[in-house]
C-alpha cells in the first residue's frame, strides 16, 4: 500500500487558516498577509498587453525573461547599491517558491536549518519537506534576531540559517550591524544565509540592509517578490539571486517543479519594477500612519508592543485568552504560537486594512482587553 511520505506527514496546513475559518463572515480580518491596495495599473496593463499581443503564450526561459531579470538586477543596484548579474536571478512563483528551491538545493536529510521563532510559517515546513531538521531560534526582546544566537546554534550539521527583515510576524527590522554580522557568520562558518527580503521596501524607521551586500563569499542568497511591495500577491512572482553555482543548483529544482514563472506575471512584474514609484511610496506612507495608530492604541490599552519598524504587522504581548476574546468579538488576529513555540503569549495583528476598519477593530481590542 502506498503510504504518504514521512516528510509530508510532518507538516500541516498553516494555523492561520484555522483562525480565518473560526471567524464569522462579517468579522474584521486583521489576519491577512497581503496589502489592501490594488496592483499598480501599469503592471496590470503590461500583463494585458503581453496577453493580447500573444507574447505571453509560451514558456519563457527557465530563469524568466531576460528583461525581467535585468529589471530585478537594476532595482538591486538603484535601491541597495548591490551588483547583481541578471544571469544570477531566477524568477519564481512568488517568494514562496524561491524559499522552496533555496532549501531543496542546499539541505540534506539530517541537516538543520536555523530560523527565527516566532517566524514566517514556511521556514519550518519547507525545511521538513526538504528532509531537514528545523531549529527555531529565540529572538531579542525587541523581536529582532541576534547574530550571536545564530552563531552559537551553528553545528557541523547546519545547512543554512534564515534571516528575515523586515519580518513577518513581528515587523522587526534588523540593523546594518546585524546584517554585517550575519554575512560574517555565513562567510566564517561556511554556512548558507538565506535572506528573505520580501518586505524590503516597507520600512518606516531606519533602512533596509541586505547581508548580500556585506558577504565576501557566495554564502548568501537573497529572496524577494513583487507580492508585498507592489501588492501583487495573486500574481505569484518572486525571485532568488545568488552565485552562479547556487543558481545553477536551484534552477534544477525550479526547472522540474515549475518550468518557468507565469509569463503574464513576468510582464506585469517587469512593469512594476521599472515603473513609477508613487504607488509604492503611497502604500508605505499609509502603512506607517496605520502603524502609528496601532502602536499608540495598543500601548494605551496597557499592552507591551515592540515597535514594528517595517512590514505591516504588530506583535503585542497579550494576556491569556486575549486572542479568543478578540476573535469572539468579531476581529480576526492570529495567535503568536502559529509562528512558533516562542510566539506563545503574543498576537499578530496585520494592519493591511483601511483606517476606518482598523479603528473599529482597535475599539474591539480595547473592550476585549478590559473584559479580560
Ligand atoms: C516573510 C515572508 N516570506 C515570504 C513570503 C512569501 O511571499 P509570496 O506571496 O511572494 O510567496 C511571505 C508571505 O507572506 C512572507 O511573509
Amino acid at each position: 500500500m502506498t503510504e504518504f511520505s514521512e516528510r509530508v506527514e510532518q507538516v500541516s496546513i498553516s494555523g492561520i487558516r484555522e483562525v480565518f475559518e473560526a471567524a464569522g463572515d462579517d468579522a474584521i480580518n486583521l489576519g491577512l498577509g497581503q496589502p489592501d491596495f490594488p496592483t499598480p495599473s501599469h503592471a496590470r496593463d503590461a500583463a494585458c498587453e503581453a496577453i493580447n499581443e500573444g507574447v505571453a503564450d509560451a514558456y519563457t526561459s527557465n530563469k524568466g525573461t531576460l528583461s525581467l531579470r535585468e529589471a530585478i538586477a537594476h532595482r538591486y543596484d538603484v535601491d541597495w547599491g548591490i551588483d547583481v548579474d541578471p544571469e544570477h536571478v531566477i524568477a519564481t512563483a512568488g517568494g514562496s517558491e524561491a524559499l522552496h528551491i533555496a532549501l531543496e538545493a542546499h539541505v540534506d536529510p539530517g541537516e538543520t536549518v536555523l530560523f527565527p521563532d516566532p517566524g514566517f510559517v514556511s521556514y519550518d515546513a519547507l525545511t521538513r519537506i526538504a528532509g531537514g531538521t528545523p531549529t527555531p531560534l529565540a529572538l531579542r526582546d525587541d523581536l529582532t534576531l541576534d547574530p550571536a544566537t545564530v552563531e552559537e546554534a551553528i553545528t557541523e550539521d547546519t545547512a543554512a540559517f534564515v534571516v528575515n527583515s523586515p519580518a513577518n510576524p513581528t515587523g522587526a527590522v534588523q540593523s546594518e550591524a546585524d546584517m554585517r554580522e550575519f554575512a560574517r557568520i555565513a562567510d566564517e562558518h561556511d554556512v548558507l544565509c538565506i535572506s528573505d527580503e520580501v518586505y524590503e521596501h516597507i520600512v518606516f524607521d531606519g533602512e533596509h540592509h541586505s547581508p548580500l551586500k556585506y558577504a565576501e563569499t557566495d554564502n548568501v542568497v537573497a529572496i524577494s517578490a513583487c507580492s508585498k511591495t507592489y501588492s501583487m500577491t495573486g500574481w505569484r512572482l518572486g525571485w532568488v539571486t545568488g552565485s552562479n553555482r547556487r543558481i545553477e543548483r536551484m534552477l534544477r529544482v525550479h526547472q522540474y517543479g515549475q518550468a518557468c514563472a507565469s509569463a503574464p506575471s513576468q510582464y506585469a512584474a517587469e512593469a512594476a519594477l521599472t515603473g513609477p514609484r508613487e504607488p509604492v511610496d503611497k502604500m508605505v506612507s499609509a502603512f506607517e500612519e496605520r502603524r502609528d495608530l496601532v502602536l499608540d492604541e495598543l500601548t494605551d490599552m496597557g499592552l507591551e508592543v515592540p515597535t514594528p519598524e517595517g512590514a505591516f504587522y504588530a506583535m503585542p504581548k497579550v494576556p491569556d485568552g486575549w486572542v479568543d476574546e478578540v476573535i469572539d468579538r468579531g476581529v480576526v488576529v492570529v495567535p503568536g504560537d502559529a509562528f512558533g513555540e516562542r510566539g506563545a503569549g503574543y498576537a499578530r495583528i496585520s494592519y493591511a486594512t483601511g483606517m476606518e476598519e482598523l479603528e473599529d477593530a482597535l475599539d474591539v481590542m480595547r473592550e476585549a482587553t478590559r473584559a479580560i
